[in-house]
């Protein structure tokens, strides 16, 4: 069983990486920990609880980690995932939270008494990685992967060059992009395709059950942001990808290559300048996604919202 740390900033997506992984056999969760991103830290960190109040599982300790980026202001999307970060229906109030320490003291702890090295899984701006791989780089031993939903060779989202999570700490992606450590990077380019379409989502409705009955009208509201913003006939769940990846490897179809982070640009802040030729003979440094098995994702995705309808 693959021991993981969910770090993330929830928002739609990050709500089915969390039901994702906690429906999984494969994934134990160590813990989740919370970054502004979405939206503002108080509302992310809320927002993970109310989602382990609807499955059941507040048991799940959740730390709340930055509020901000390490140089820049916070950005958020209050356009794809609304003023709450989860609109679109009514989630149960955030009882039961577990912790109180730091996030980066969670991370830092929770690696150096693990026995076994532990995945991180980053779905939202990697400031809490960043500072956590600064802070005690011991840590770097027991980190078997970092698996993170970020960045694209070709696609962007948030402005012209860039993906969200990148776009909003790009010295954080910096830092963990150049720390030697493996990284898995599950980018726009395979997670825009990762739809769950108006028909999945009629189908999550009919179904009625008891989370699939608040999910289902979430990701309508999610659906219908990026069908006006993107063009998408659907909810790309990005940040699920990067949790199904751990699931079922043969999900995702991944590529060696030299990952640099634009900090300076002009116009392409946030940009993950990806050597996809090896046009500058640099080591690479990240395992790029850059195909994927739909069905297979959507599979795992709706059998793991079912799953929590049963319990
Ligand atoms: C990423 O940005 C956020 O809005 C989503 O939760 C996802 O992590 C996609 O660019
Ligand atoms: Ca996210």
């Amino acid at each position: 069983m693959k021991k993981i740390i969910l770090d993330c900033d929830p928002g739609h997506d990050d709500m089915l990486a969390i039901i994702l992984a906690l429906a999984s056999k494969e994934i134990e969760v160590l813990g989740i920990t919370t970054v502004a991103g979405n939206q503002t830290g108080e509302k992310t960190y809320t927002n993970a609880s109310r989602v382990l109040n609807l499955i059941g599982r507040t048991n799940i300790p959740v730390s709340r980690g930055f509020d901000k980026p390490i140089l820049r202001e916070l950005v958020t999307a209050p356009q794809i995932h609304g003023v709450s970060g989860l609109d679109g229906a009514n989630l149960p109030e955030p009882l039961g939270l577990k912790t109180e320490k730091h996030a980066i003291d969670f991370i830092i702890d929770t690696l150096l008494q693990s026995k076994e090295k532990v995945y991180l899984v980053p779905t939202g701006p990697l400031t809490n990685i960043a500072v956590s791989i600064l802070k005690e780089p011991k840590i770097k031993d027991k980190i078997e992967k970092i698996v993170l939903m970020g960045g694209a060779v070709h696609d962007s989202n948030f402005t012209p060059g860039a993906e969200f999570n990148i776009y909003v700490d790009p010295e954080a992606a910096k830092i963990v992009f150049e720390s030697g450590l493996p990284i898995v990077m599950v980018g726009l380019d395979v997670t825009n395709r990762a739809l769950l379409t108006f028909d999945d989502i009629d189908y999550l409705e009919s179904i009625n059950g008891k989370v699939s009955s608040v999910i289902a009208p979430l990701l309508r509201f999610f659906a219908n942001a990026n069908k006006e913003f993107f063009g998408l006939n659907g909810a790309p769940i990005h940040d699920a990808l990067a949790v199904s990846y751990l699931i079922d490897e043969s999900i995702l179809s991944l590529k060696y290559l030299h990952v640099d982070i634009e900090t300076l640009g002009e116009f392409t802040r946030g940009q993950t300048v990806t050597d996809i030729y090896g046009i500058t003979k640099k080591q690479p440094n990240a395992y790029v996604a850059l195909d994927l098995d739909l069905e297979k994702f959507k599979h795992l995705m709706i059998d793991a919202i079912k799953f929590f309808d049963t319990l």
